[in-house]
């Protein structure tokens, strides 16, 4: 699977606060794959929210070119983004965001009643099981450890079938064998052809990814390519 999923050049975003201009991305290209995991690194500050944001078309660039799963996104208003990313794209966060009164079928099928959409018989069943979670469907959120709360968040944002998925920090709240087991689940979800972009601050992970590209100051400094052997 050679299929450039996203890709952009020259990517920018300054943010302008009165005289001063903050410089959060500073001239990035980056191509992704599909069925590629890309992990950004590098210290705090140095643009990895700005950067995963602009890849995921939470936010636009002031300046470069950015195609995501086909479309050109440079320029495009926050309707026309949602666009881009309805279907395409799934989130997962560092804080879970599950709501507590819903139990783990519930908060996995949520997005589904957003977009007005009835599940498909079987898909809650076959992404919990994905993420390995077979026997917790009935459970409420509180009824979960942390590791088990994220991959609650992982088969929520699998459910509309996202060609990328997008995690800023998603192991930030968990401790670091946990935070190894979700890396791990995510490189197993790579292997259907979906691209999966994580920033993280621990660069021992970076090994589960194919990529892992470091930041400083708005700028890509290095990108290295671990790619652990994929299983056959
Ligand atoms: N809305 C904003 N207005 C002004 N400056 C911003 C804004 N958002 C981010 N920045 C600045 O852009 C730079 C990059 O921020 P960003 O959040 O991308 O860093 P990060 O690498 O994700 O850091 P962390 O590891 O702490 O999450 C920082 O200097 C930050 O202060
Ligand atoms: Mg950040």
């Amino acid at each position: 699977m050679n299929n450039t999923i996203i890709e952009a050049h020259g990517l920018k975003r300054y943010y302008h606060r009165g005289a001063e201009t903050v410089k959060a991305l500073d001239g990035v290209d980056i191509s992704i794959r599909e069925g590629e995991m890309v992990s950004i690194l590098g210290p705090s500050g140095s643009g990895k929210t700005t950067l995963i944001n602009l890849l995921s078309c939470l936010d636009a660039p002031s300046e470069g070119t950015l195609t995501v799963a086909g479309k050109s996104v440079a320029g495009l208003e926050e309707d026309q983004l949602v666009e881009v990313r309805r279907g395409v794209l799934g989130f997962v966060f560092q804080q879970f965001h599950l709501l507590p009164t819903l139990t783990v079928t519930e908060n996995v099928e949520l997005p589904l009643t957003f977009l007005g959409r009835t599940p498909v018989p079987n898909r809650t069943k076959e992404v919990l099981a994905m993420v390995g979670l077979s026997d917790r469907a009935t459970h409420l959120p509180n009824e979960l450890s942390g590791g088990q709360m994220q991959r609650v968040a992982i088969a929520r944002a699998l459910m509309i079938e996202p060609k990328i998925l997008v995690a800023d920090e998603p192991t930030g709240n968990l401790d670091r064998k946990t935070g190894e087991s979700i890396f791990q689940l995510f490189r197993q979800l790579t292997t259907k052809g979906l691209a999966i972009i994580i920033t993280t601050h621990n660069t021992a992970f970076g090994d589960e990814a194919d990529r892992a590209i470091t930041l400083e100051d708005g700028k890509i400094v290095s990108e290295e390519t671990p790619g652990r052997p994929r299983a056959a």
